[in-house]
C-alpha cells in the first residue's frame, strides 16, 4: 500500500479591503485642516499611529480565519488528496470529518466485473439516494470510472470493512469477484461499495461528495466549489 498524503484545504478568506482604515488618506484629511505647521505634525503623527493600528486590527483576524482550526477539521473542513503516487490496485485512506475516505484506484478487469451478476446486489443501480451525489449515480459509482472515493464505514453497525480486490479467496468463496468485507458481521460489498443481497447492511458504502482540482488531485468534503 502507497504512503499516504493527507492535507487540509486552505481556508480561503476574502477581502476587498474597502473597509480597511487608510493612513494616508487620514493623513491628508488632518493637513488640509490644521494651519499651525508644528500642531499639524502632531496630529499628522497621532494619525498615522492610529491608522496603523487600525490595520492591525483587520488584518488578524483575517489570518486567523486563513487557518483552519482542529475544530474546524473535525466539523468537516474539506480535505485534499493525492493521487499521482496512486498505483492501480491500490487503496488510499485519507479522513474526513472523523471517517476514513477509501480512494481506490480499479484494474480494468475490475470494472468489467461491475457489470456481471448485478443479480445478487441489493441496490445494483444505486437508487438509494443518500448514500452517493448524484454524479455517483453510476455503474462504478464514481466521477472517473477507475477511480472509487468512498466512506469505508460499513452500514450496518458501523465497523470498518477489509479491502479484499482478490478474485475467489479461499476464505470468501468461488463467486467473490474482489470488494469489502466486513467481519463483523459479515456484509459483503463489492469494488463500488454496493452491497450483496443476504446480509446485515441494509446499504451500499456512502459515496462523500468530492471533486477534482486536476487529474490527480481530488478535494473530499466539497463539489462544485461548495462545501457539503
Ligand atoms: S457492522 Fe459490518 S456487518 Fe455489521
Amino acid at each position: 500500500m502507497s504512503a499516504n498524503d493527507r492535507k487540509t484545504t486552505d481556508q480561503h478568506a476574502s477581502a476587498d479591503g474597502s473597509s480597511k482604515s487608510n493612513p494616508a488618506a487620514v493623513e491628508s484629511s488632518v493637513a488640509d485642516h490644521v494651519a499651525d505647521p508644528k500642531r499639524r505634525r502632531m496630529l499628522v503623527g497621532g494619525a498615522s499611529v492610529i491608522g496603523g493600528l487600525g490595520a492591525v486590527s483587520l488584518v488578524v483576524p483575517l489570518l486567523g480565519s486563513m487557518l483552519p482550526s482542529a475544530r474546524a477539521k473535525a466539523a468537516g473542513a474539506p480535505v485534499q488528496a493525492d493521487l499521482s503516487k496512486l498505483v492501480t490496485g491500490q487503496l488510499l485512506t485519507v479522513e474526513w470529518r472523523g471517517k476514513p475516505v477509501w480512494v481506490v484506484k480499479r484494474t480494468e478487469e475490475t470494472l468489467k466485473h461491475l457489470d456481471e451478476d448485478t443479480e445478487r446486489l441489493s441496490d445494483p443501480a444505486s437508487d438509494v439516494e443518500s448514500q452517493q451525489p448524484e454524479y455517483a449515480k453510476n455503474t462504478p459509482r464514481s466521477i472517473k470510472p477507475e477511480t472509487l472515493v468512498v466512506i469505508g464505514i460499513c452500514t450496518h453497525l458501523g465497523c470498518s470493512p477489509s479491502y479484499r480486490p482478490d478474485i475467489a479467496p479461499a476464505d470468501l468463496g468461488a463467486d467473490w469477484d474482489g470488494g469489502f468485507f466486513c467481519p463483523c458481521h459479515g456484509s459483503k460489498f463489492d469494488l463500488s461499495g454496493r452491497v450483496y443481497k443476504g446480509v446485515p447492511a441494509p446499504t451500499n458504502l456512502e459515496v462523500p461528495p468530492y471533486r477534482y482540482v486536476d487529474d490527480n488531485t481530488i478535494i473530499v468534503g466539497e463539489d462544485s466549489g461548495v462545501a457539503a
